[in-house]
């Protein structure tokens, strides 16, 4: 039987990227999602990338029924942990929902790795766990803060609660990614982000704005004390990071223990050099208010990637243009997701 590399969340926007690195790298890859956030179209189009087929189970990482039976029946040897929901605003209204599948997911998924002697885990964290940071560019070690979410909490518990386990048992091998802001799209055109309904997160209201689905972008707040009075983050391309999760593994088989790597590109840009590069890459103009700020926005961050190059060999290599370029191929070759009408064919006829 293969070795293979549990992906939770891996028909999710970030799982399904770092499913196909994986499976080009050559491992054999297992994919448990329930669709929560995602559909099975995911699943198809990682199939016609990576020319074969991909075993998808639908189900949920909180069923340790399913988790029984998945860890017997696979000879699963590590896991890459993205399942999980992701939405601050939601989180606040839903707070219930994030702790139990955020936190409880997390929980019952290593109770059930430890059953089978499964020790490796690669866990999708954030740079919210840092909080209003004291200082740019952020280091690992800089310290985590309050995270301004229940959703950021629940990412900071869970890095707690792998901490803890860690550090009870020594066989544990656990890599905690921290990624800034991930964007863009494989070059294809045929995996990217698929938020349901309104988006929150910046590129995808801007790609919706350019396909005119929205009529505008709300720029929240233009008095912070940045470059131009608008927010600054670090945006990653999204198969930067799956192949920093690709690196992570490879560490984690060789070095027992836990890490904690920032995956983020070292480079910060506002709203508004965002929008400028927008409308420079793709010739699209974007009509644009100020508004308030948005609560709980901080108002710049960038990541200290070095460790990860230290450690993992690993660095982002995709520029800004090209996390642009890759978003807006995305969206105008699938304007309404992977969703509705538009299905792989057509896609590819396009
Ligand atoms: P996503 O919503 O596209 O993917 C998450 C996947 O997990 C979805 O396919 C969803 O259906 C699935 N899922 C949710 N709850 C589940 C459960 N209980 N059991 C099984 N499957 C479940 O989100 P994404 O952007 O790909 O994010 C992946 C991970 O990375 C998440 O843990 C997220 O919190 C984390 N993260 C994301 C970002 C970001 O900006 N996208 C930044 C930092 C961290
Ligand atoms: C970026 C900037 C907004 C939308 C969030 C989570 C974080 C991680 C990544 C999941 C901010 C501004 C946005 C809009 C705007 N997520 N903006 N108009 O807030 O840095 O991080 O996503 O794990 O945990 O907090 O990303 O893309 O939402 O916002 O002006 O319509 O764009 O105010 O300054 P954020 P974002």
């Amino acid at each position: 039987m293969h070795k293979t590399t549990l992906i939770t969340g891996g028909a999710g926007y970030i799982g399904s990227h770092t499913a196909l690195t994986l499976i080009d790298a050559g491992q054999h890859v297992l994919v448990l999602d329930n669709l929560s956030n995602s559909c099975h179209e995911s699943i198809e189009r990682l199939e016609h990338l990576a020319h074969a087929r991909v075993d998808f189970i639908e189900g949920d990482i909180r069923d340790t029924a399913l988790l029984l039976r998945l860890f017997s029946h696979y000879d699963i040897d590590a896991v890459v942990h993205f399942a999980g929901l992701k939405s601050v605003a939601n989180s606040v209204s839903h707070p219930l929902d994030y702790y139990a599948n955020n936190v409880v997911g997390t929980l019952n998924l290593c109770a059930v790795m430890a059953r089978f002697n499964v020790f490796k885990l690669v866990f999708s964290s954030s740079a919210t766990v840092y909080g209003e940071p004291a200082h740019t560019p952020i280091l690992e070690d800089s310290g985590t803060g309050f995270p301004a979410s229940p959703y950021g909490r629940s990412k900071l518990m869970v890095e707690q609660l792998l901490t803890d386990l860690a550090l009870s048992e020594p066989r544990w091998s656990i890599a905690l990614l921290r990624y800034f802001n991930p964007i863009g799209a494989h070059e294809s055109g045929l995996l990217g982000e698929d938020p349901n309904g309104r988006p929150n997160n910046l590129l995808p209201c801007l790609t919706q704005v350019a396909i005119g689905r929205i009529p505008e972008l709300t720029v929240f707040g233009n008095d912070y004390p940045t470059v131009d009075g608008t927010c600054v983050r670090d945006y990653i391309h999204v198969v930067d990071l799956a192949e920093g999760h690709l690196k992570a593994l490879q560490v984690l088989h060789s070095d027992g223990g836990l890490h904690i790597w920032n995956l983020g590109t070292g480079i910060g840009y506002s709203v508004l050099q965002m929008i400028r590069s927008f409308e420079d890459v793709t010739g699209v103009s974007i009509p644009f208010q100020i508004a308030p700020r948005r609560a709980g926005d901080i108002a710049q961050c960038w990541a200290d990637a070095s460790k990860a190059r230290r450690e993992l060999g690993w660095c982002a290599r995709r520029n800004l243009a090209q996390m642009i370029e890759d978003s807006w191929r995305w969206q105008s070759s699938n304007p309404f997701g992977y969703g509705h009408a538009v299905q792989l064919s057509a896609a590819l006829a396009r």
